[in-house]
C-alpha cells in the first residue's frame, strides 16, 4: 500500500534550490520526501524528471508528486503524458487547493522563474492539505481518464 505522506520530488537544473528548500520544508511536517534529483546544477532535460517522478506516483511507490522547472510548464506536460497522472501547474495557492479537491491531481508542478521560495511552499501545503471531494467531480476525472 502507498504511505499516503510519500511525496516525489523532482525538477531540471533551472530549480534545484527550490525542491531541496521544499523537500527539507515538507519532511519537518511529517511528510516522507523522496527527491529524485538532478543535484547538480548543470543544464538537464524537463521531460526526463518529470516523467521518473511521474512513474513514481503511477506505479503506487509515492502517494503525490511536486515537480518544479523554470516555469513549471515543461515538467508537467512531460507529466501528463503518463497514464493515471493528473497534474497542474499553480502559481497561488486557491489552484492548488483545487485541483486536489476538484481535479484528483496526484501532482503538482511548480515554476521557480515564476513564483517566489515563500509562495512556492505555501502552494506546496495548500496542495498537500487538500482532499478530493469525489461525487459529480470523479464523475468529470473519470471522463478525463477515458479520453
Ligand atoms: C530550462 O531553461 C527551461 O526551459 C525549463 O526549466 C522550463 O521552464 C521548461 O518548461
Amino acid at each position: 500500500m502507498t504511505a499516503k505522506n510519500r511525496i516525489v520530488l523532482s525538477s531540471d537544473h533551472a530549480a534545484i534550490a527550490l525542491r531541496q528548500a521544499i523537500g527539507a520544508h515538507i519532511a519537518t511536517q511529517g511528510w516522507e520526501a523522496i527527491d529524485i534529483g538532478p543535484i547538480t546544477a548543470e543544464s538537464t532535460h524537463y521531460p526526463e524528471h518529470g516523467r521518473a517522478a511521474a512513474l513514481r506516483v503511477a506505479s503506487g511507490d509515492c502517494a503525490l508528486g511536486i515537480i518544479l522547472c523554470g516555469t513549471g510548464q515543461g515538467i508537467m506536460m512531460a507529466a501528463n503524458k503518463v497514464p493515471g497522472i493528473r497534474c497542474g501547474v499553480c502559481s497561488d495557492t486557491f489552484s492548488a487547493r483545487m485541483i486536489r479537491q476538484h481535479n484528483n491531481a496526484n501532482m503538482l508542478a511548480l515554476g521557480a522563474r515564476v513564483i517566489g521560495d515563500a509562495l512556492a511552499i505555501d502552494i506546496v501545503y495548500a496542495f498537500l492539505g487538500a482532499e478530493f471531494e469525489g461525487g459529480r467531480h470523479a464523475t468529470r476525472v473519470k471522463m478525463i481518464e477515458a479520453t
